[in-house]
């Protein structure tokens, strides 16, 4: 320490001596030029230019300074954007998914919760919210038993309960107008009172599959990749057992027909309905692409949920000829780990038509029967009339809605029949659906 400040004083006086010299030599050279007069006109020449040099050095610097400035604000706004894309990659990557139950009046609602709560793998990522109407008190205690015993289970009740009014036409219809008006406030409830980013809508007469939660967990970034996926479903509308591929429960596809039975929307997508919601039939108002902007849904190959509601409001028709059928997935698909990307509108559209139009064409009748040993094959169709026909023949549903036939897709129809896959594929042009068909 004392050598130090010895070696300091030293540096410092010798420094003081260099700039004594310095100082000296430099006045010697000044008054040396002041007796001479052009000199002095040199002298105020070389110090205007000196002025000049540092005035331009510091604008110089100064834009130095703004350009560093601007770098900061840039790296600054990158920064943040980095932030805002890694917060919505934790909020896809965990999301809060509740699940709405539609209840009304029946007590076998138990069914559906008990599956729910045993097939749910995390209470906290899907709260169950369960609405009722139509005021049935034996299925509210029912519903309590429930929400008594977990806090992650709750009730609200629709509270207008008021019949209403309809002309005699429409009377039958009434059960329809009630539904509509209760997924009205159920959507509104969960989406914009509780405020949560997306629902899974659940009604009280559908089983679900093991792997249900898992697969809405999985499916669910793609409602936020792809802006032309407006919906998540859990319901295959041909998925009787003689029209899937039993060895494929992984596979999903896009659908232009709203299939529901099990589905999941955005709170977004629910804002931009919620202002048209129609006073009844509000599944097939969903198929109607002018209130879905023309967007599609995913669908599974194998349904993740069934109904067992033959009494209900359509009657249990439909359930004998149809939904009795229909087969429930049983093995359990870690849908979180596969890469989906294949349903992002960009890679399927284009690989649909070239792998459909590639096919060997076949009848109907030849592919209903699995004749011909390609693996599969495409059964075109030309109009309504015809596309009725072979859907038939093929065993599957041959109703329209809006135009589209149930599970199509650009106007193709996919489905396993005789252990290969079969289009049914239009063998036009196809730009459009044609809303007068059906
Ligand atoms: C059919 C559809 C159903 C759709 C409904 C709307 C099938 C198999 N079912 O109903 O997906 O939502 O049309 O058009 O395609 N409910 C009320 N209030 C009522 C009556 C019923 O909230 O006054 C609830 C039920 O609890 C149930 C849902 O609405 O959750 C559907 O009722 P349901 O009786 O099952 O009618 P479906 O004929 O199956
Ligand atoms: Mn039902």
């Amino acid at each position: 320490m004392r050598m130090n400040l010895r070696k300091l004083t030293l540096i410092c006086g010798v420094l003081v001596l260099l700039w004594l010299v310095v100082s000296y030599s430099s006045l010697l050279q000044i008054s040396k030029n002041i007796g001479n007069k052009n000199n002095v006109q040199e002298l105020e020449n070389k110090l205007e230019k000196l002025q000049y040099k540092m005035a331009e050095e510091l604008t110089d610097s100064n834009k130095l300074l703004e350009k560093v400035k601007q770098q900061l604000k840039n790296s600054e706004e990158k920064s943040q954007q980095v932030f805002n894309d890694i917060d919505m990659e934790q909020n896809i990557g965990s999301p809060i998914l509740p699940v709405l139950v539609i209840a009304c009046d029946r007590v076998t609602v138990k069914r559906c919760l008990d599956n729910l709560v045993k097939f749910r793998p995390s209470k906290e990522t899907f709260p169950i919210i369960i609405s009722q109407d139509c005021g049935h008190n034996a299925t509210y205690q029912v519903i309590k038993s429930f929400t008594d015993v977990d806090p992650t289970i709750t009730v609200v009740r629709q509270p207008d309960l008021t019949e209403i009014p309809l002309p005699r036409v429409k009377v039958k219809f009434r059960g329809y107008y009630k539904i509509a008006r209760h997924f009205r406030f159920a959507l509104n409830h969960v989406l914009v009172a509780l405020g949560h980013e997306a629902v899974i809508i659940v009604e009280d007469d559908l089983d679900i599959s093991p792997d249900f939660f898992e697969y809405f967990l999985g499916a669910y970034p793609l409602l936020h990749k792809d802006p032309s996926i407006w919906c998540i479903s859990a319901w295959n509308d041909n998925g009787k057992k003689d029209l899937i591929d039993l060895s494929r429960p992984e596979l999903l596809h896009r659908t232009d027909f709203f299939p529901g039975l099990g589905w999941m929307l955005r709170r977004k997508t629910w804002l931009q309905l919620e202002p048209k919601w129609p006073q009844a039939f509000f599944d097939d108002w969903l198929r109607n692409p002018e209130n879905t902007q023309g967007r599609a849904c995913i669908r599974p190959e194998i349904s993740r949920t069934y109904s067992f509601g033959k009494v209900g409001v359509s009657k249990g028709l439909f359930f004998d000829m149809h939904l009795r059928y229909m087969h429930l997935n049983e093995d359990f698909v870690e849908f979180t780990k596969l890469d989906l990307s294949y349903l992002m509108k960009h890679n399927y559209d284009a690989n649909l038509s070239s792998l459909v139009y590639a096919l060997p064409e076949t009848s109907a009748e030849r592919a209903a029967a699995g004749a011909g040993g390609e693996p599969a094959t495409r059964v075109p169709y030309s109009n309504a009339k015809t596309y009725q026909k072979a859907a038939k023949k093929l065993g599957l549903m041959d109703d329209f809605r809006s135009g589209i036939p149930r599970t199509a897709y650009n106007g193709i129809v996919s489905c396993h029949i005789k252990g290969r896959r079969v289009y049914l594929a239009p063998n036009y042009e196809w730009t459009k659906y044609d809303p007068t068909w059906g």
